[in-house]
C-alpha cells in the first residue's frame, strides 16, 4: 500500500521501518506521518464539536487502525505546545493543542513502557483530569497503573519524571479542527510508533474482539468516539 504520506515537519534523515502484515514506508519521529483523514463523531455519527468535550474524563476513539485505541483530551486551558520530545525514532516537536481554545489534544492510548491499552472490559491506563493521580501527586495526567508510568498530555504525552525508567512519550495523534463546524479530524501521528509490536503482542486478543485481520484495517470516514467510562467495564486509577 502506498497510502502513507509525509508532511515534513523539520528536517532530519529518515529511516526505514515497516509493519509487519501491513506496509511498508518511511518512519521519522520529526514528521507527521499521515493517514486518512478521519472525522470524530458521538456514539450516534453525529460530528463531535470541540466546544462540548468533557475536560475532566478522557473520550476514546479508534485510529489510524480500527484495532488501535487513542484518547481524545479536552485539556480546560490551552497548553504552550512547541515541546521538544525524543523518542525511539528520534527527536521531534510536539505543536500543541486544537479547538477553538486550543485545548485539545490525542494520543495514542497504548502505553509507550509496554503496550497496556484500553479494552472493552477494562483499561490500566486512563485520563485523571480532575481526580488527583496518586502516583503522580497531581491530577491533569494520563497514568498507566501496569506500572505507574505518568505521562504529561499538555505536554506532548512525555513521561512525568518518577523513580521508574525513563519512558518514550506516548504516540501524538495529530488533530485538524474546523473552525466553521467546530468538527474534528485524526490526519496522522507524530513520534515513535508501536503499531506493529502492538499487534503482534495482542494478536489473539485482537483477533477475537475485532476478528481475523480487521484490527489492522485502516480507519476510514469516521470513527466514534465515546467517553472512556463508557467504552471499558473497569478503570484502574492510581
Ligand atoms: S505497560 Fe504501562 S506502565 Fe508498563
Amino acid at each position: 500500500m502506498d497510502r502513507r504520506r509525509f508532511i515534513k515537519l523539520c528536517g532530519t534523515t529518515a529511516a526505514l521501518a515497516g509493519i509487519q502484515g501491513l506496509q511498508v514506508g518511511q518512519a521519522n519521529a520529526a514528521e507527521m506521518q499521515k493517514f486518512n483523514r478521519v472525522k470524530l463523531v458521538d456514539d450516534k455519527g453525529a460530528p463531535l464539536k470541540t466546544s462540548s468535550l468533557s475536560t475532566t474524563e478522557a473520550y476514546i476513539f479508534t485510529y489510524p487502525f480500527k484495532g488501535t485505541p487513542c484518547f481524545l483530551i479536552n485539556l480546560g486551558s490551552k497548553p504552550a505546545g512547541n515541546v521538544a520530545l525524543t523518542c525511539n525514532d528520534g527527536d521531534y516537536v510536539w505543536p500543541g493543542g486544537v479547538g477553538g481554545k486550543g485545548t485539545v489534544v490525542a494520543y495514542s492510548a497504548i502505553c509507550a513502557h509496554q503496550l497496556s491499552y484500553p479494552n472493552k472490559e477494562h483499561t490500566p491506563i486512563s485520563y485523571m483530569g480532575s481526580e488527583s493521580s496518586k502516583v503522580a501527586g497531581r491530577a491533569g495526567v494520563i497514568v498507566c497503573c501496569e506500572h505507574n508510568r505518568v505521562y504529561d498530555p499538555a505536554e506532548g504525552g512525555k513521561m512525568v519524571a518518577t523513580d521508574k525508567k525513563a519512558t518514550p512519550p506516548l504516540l501524538t495523534i495529530m488533530l485538524e479542527h474546523d473552525s466553521a463546524t467546530d468538527e474534528l479530524f485524526a490526519v496522522g501521528v507524530l513520534g515513535g510508533a508501536t503499531f506493529e509490536e502492538f499487534f503482534k503482542s495482542y494478536k489473539n486478543e485482537l483477533r477475537e474482539a475485532y476478528g481475523t485481520g480487521v484490527a489492522k484495517e485502516e480507519m476510514a470516514d469516521t470513527t466514534p468516539t465515546v467517553l472512556l467510562s463508557q467504552y471499558t467495564g473497569v478503570c484502574d486509577r492510581c
